[in-house]
């Protein structure tokens, strides 16, 4: 995620500015700039790459005024380059802006603004909140900036200067957070709370709506139709470490908890206002592309793979169209028949996985198109790929995937029901009851988030296990084979994922007397089938802990064969991998912790893999 840092002061600005971005670093960036007040006019240096590159630009940097904000960039709009590193400037160079989040109404905003005679300078979404600045300026920056905000979709937080108020910051928040240092003679602003430990442990923490116009001594505090708010400072206790995980102990829970922003942020611009369509125009796929497809392959590594798999079952079961999903260390070396007709869908967190490219060229090679679901823009695969479906769910920074993972299932949904919408596959009502689902997703993922004490609990008891099974069917299937993988990777326990009905072709030998065996049971059409399947395994004394939708009456024989049972916020059968999954990660993540495993960096394992 990008990292905002500002200062106004007596001090000087830059000290701060590039200590308070080295402290965001962990977050992950590709760019950083600057623009600090120089005389009469608004300095900016952008740089694409590491802050030292950024560092190295500043030679020669006049600061004597004590007035400056910083960023580093993470892409979501336009890729990492020099142009598209924050700050953004409007035409004049009198406004200057950083901003995390994602205007999603930038097109229509840059297609006015555009009109009204404005020159752009980058392709990101950002640099229209700078020019509607402008547009709205009369005197006042923190009106204009109420007026310019008032006219935005989406999410951001927004740090700003003007030229012709050179004593100030004005800084505002909607759905990305944003706090307020508070300094003697000197006040701040940041993404996060790394970024001002080093100067004070005084800070508000703005909240949706909230403004705020800091000067050197005075900070004023009110909402975005201007009325005064009043805040209690807050004072941070954590230490530098812990305030890097923003209080969590460990990158991997953090990210879990990231879950219901990533998804946000994954569908954030790409449905219509009312719901009636799914909307991909920044992935632009063709017209005769989407109509004349045959066949689609899936391609994927690991986690990547198993969101996969929901992709097939998904774009089948909607589109109509045959999916093949294959790893692509597998697909690569089996001399498929994909050739014209065809198209790859290839997935990855990182855009760096060595098989994925590989197999990503290989459809290249052999003309066939090739649309990437990738959550690093800039990466190998977002450049090398035809088309690129951003899943925009922020750096993940523990080698276990998890928000990453929800938000790849979400995106494989909306390119399902998007094929279904342009191949005329759904009727608009159904497309309705679709998108109203998945609209719902990320407060399914806020609400089954609150599981996490009981599954803490289930996952302490169990952790000292050294086998477990993972059983379902149908989509259940799939993420089951996603909950044996984070148990092996972060616990290190040995697991398997069924088909719950294979279960009597082999495996069931291994179900004796205690074994515990995670039973998903949310896909109505197999219910009986499941039920069959589990009281298979009770029948051999298994433990069972159960993962049904709450509330679901027809469950309930289900539920009593039960040893533990999680039940999860019920919704469309389609739409569970994203909500299902995650007390699976959170299983994962507590045995991790219960058998003192390095959770974030698990043994032999990298975060991307670029090797074959
Ligand atoms: O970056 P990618 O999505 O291409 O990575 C693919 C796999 O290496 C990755 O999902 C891996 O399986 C995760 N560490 C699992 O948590």
């Amino acid at each position: 995620m990008c990292g905002i840092v500002g200062y106004v002061g007596e001090g000087s600005a830059l000290p701060f500015i590039i200590e308070g971005l080295k402290k965001l670093e962990y977050r992950g960036y590709d760019s950083a700039g600057v623009a600090v007040m120089e005389d009469s006019r608004i300095e900016l240096r952008k740089k694409v790459g590491r802050l030292s590159n950024l560092e190295a630009a500043l030679h020669g940097f006049n600061d004597s005024m004590g007035l400056g904000i910083g960023h580093t960039r993470w892409a979501t709009h336009g890729r990492p380059s020099d142009e598209n590193a924050h700050p953004h400037s409007d035409c004049t160079g009198d406004f200057v802006v950083v901003h995390n989040g994602i205007i999603e109404n930038f097109a229509p905003l840059k297609d006015w603004l555009v009109g009204n005679g404005h020159r752009f300078s980058s392709e990101t979404d950002t640099e229209v909140v700078a020019h509607l600045i402008e547009e709205a300026y009369e005197g006042d920056l923190a009106d204009a900036v109420r007026k310019a905000v008032s006219r935005l979709k989406g999410s951001f937080a927004l740090g700003i200067l003007c030229r012709r108020e050179p004593d100030r910051i004005v800084a505002v928040r909607k759905d990305s957070p944003l706090i307020v240092g508070l300094g003697n003679g000197e006040n701040y602003i940041a993404s996060d709370i790394p970024a001002i430990l080093g100067k004070t442990r005084r800070a508000y923490i703005l909240e949706d709506g909230e403004m705020a116009v800091l000067k050197k001594d005075s900070v004023t505090l009110c909402d975005v139709t201007g009325a005064p708010r009043a805040k209690e400072v807050f004072n941070i206790q954590w230490d530098a470490v812990a305030a890097e995980r923003g209080g969590y102990p460990h990158f991997m829970l953090k990210e879990i908890h990231e879950g219901p922003k990533a998804v946000r942020d994954t569908l954030s611009g790409r449905i219509s206002e009312d719901g009636s369509k799914i909307v991909l125009d920044d992935v632009g796929l063709p017209a005769d592309l989407i109509a004349g497809v045959k066949r689609v392959f899936v391609i994927a590594c690991g986690t990547a793979y198993h969101a996969g798999l929901t992709g097939k079952h998904l774009i089948e079961k909607m589109a109509r169209i045959p999916v093949e999903a294959d790893l692509a260390s597998e697909f690569r070396y089996r001399d498929s028949l994909m050739g014209p007709g065809d198209m790859m869908v290839v997935i990855s967190q990182s855009g760096e996985t060595a098989d994925s490219l590989a197999a990503l060229r290989e459809a290249k090679r052999r003309g066939v198109p090739v649309l990437a679901i990738c959550n690093v823009v800039g990466s190998s695969i977002s450049r090398e790929a035809d088309y690129v479906l951003h899943t925009w769910a922020g750096p993940e920074i523990a080698v276990a995937s998890t928000k990453a993972y929800v938000t790849q299932t979400v995106a494989l949904a909306m390119l399902a029901a998007y094929l279904a919408q342009e191949r005329g596959a759904m009727s608009e009502s159904e497309r309705r009851g679709f998108i109203a689902e998945i609209r719902a997703l990320p407060q399914r993922v806020e609400r089954v988030l609150a599981l996490e004490e009981r599954v803490a609990e289930i996952a302490r008891k169990w952790a000292p296990v050294n086998d477990m099974f993972f059983i379902g069917r149908g989509l259940d299937y799939y993420i089951a084979m996603e909950g044996q993988l984070k148990i092996k990777e972060i616990a290190y326990i040995h697991a398997e994922a069924y088909a719950a009905g294979e279960l009597k072709h082999g495996t069931l030998a291994l179900i004796v007397k205690g074994v515990p065996v995670i039973a998903l049971a949310t896909q109505p059409g197999v219910r009986e089938k499941m039920l069959s399947n589990i009281t298979e395994v009770k029948a051999r004394d298994a433990t069972v802990i159960g993962i049904v939708p709450e509330g679901d009456a027809l469950m309930e024989d289900i539920r009593k064969q039960c040893d533990e049972l999680l039940e999860i916020p019920a919704g469309d059968p389609l739409l569970m991998p994203a909500v299902e999954v995650v007390p699976l990660q959170l299983l994962a993540y507590y045995a991790a912790v219960a058998r003192g495993c390095d959770v974030d960096k698990p043994r032999n394992l990298a975060k991307s893999v670029t090797v074959e």
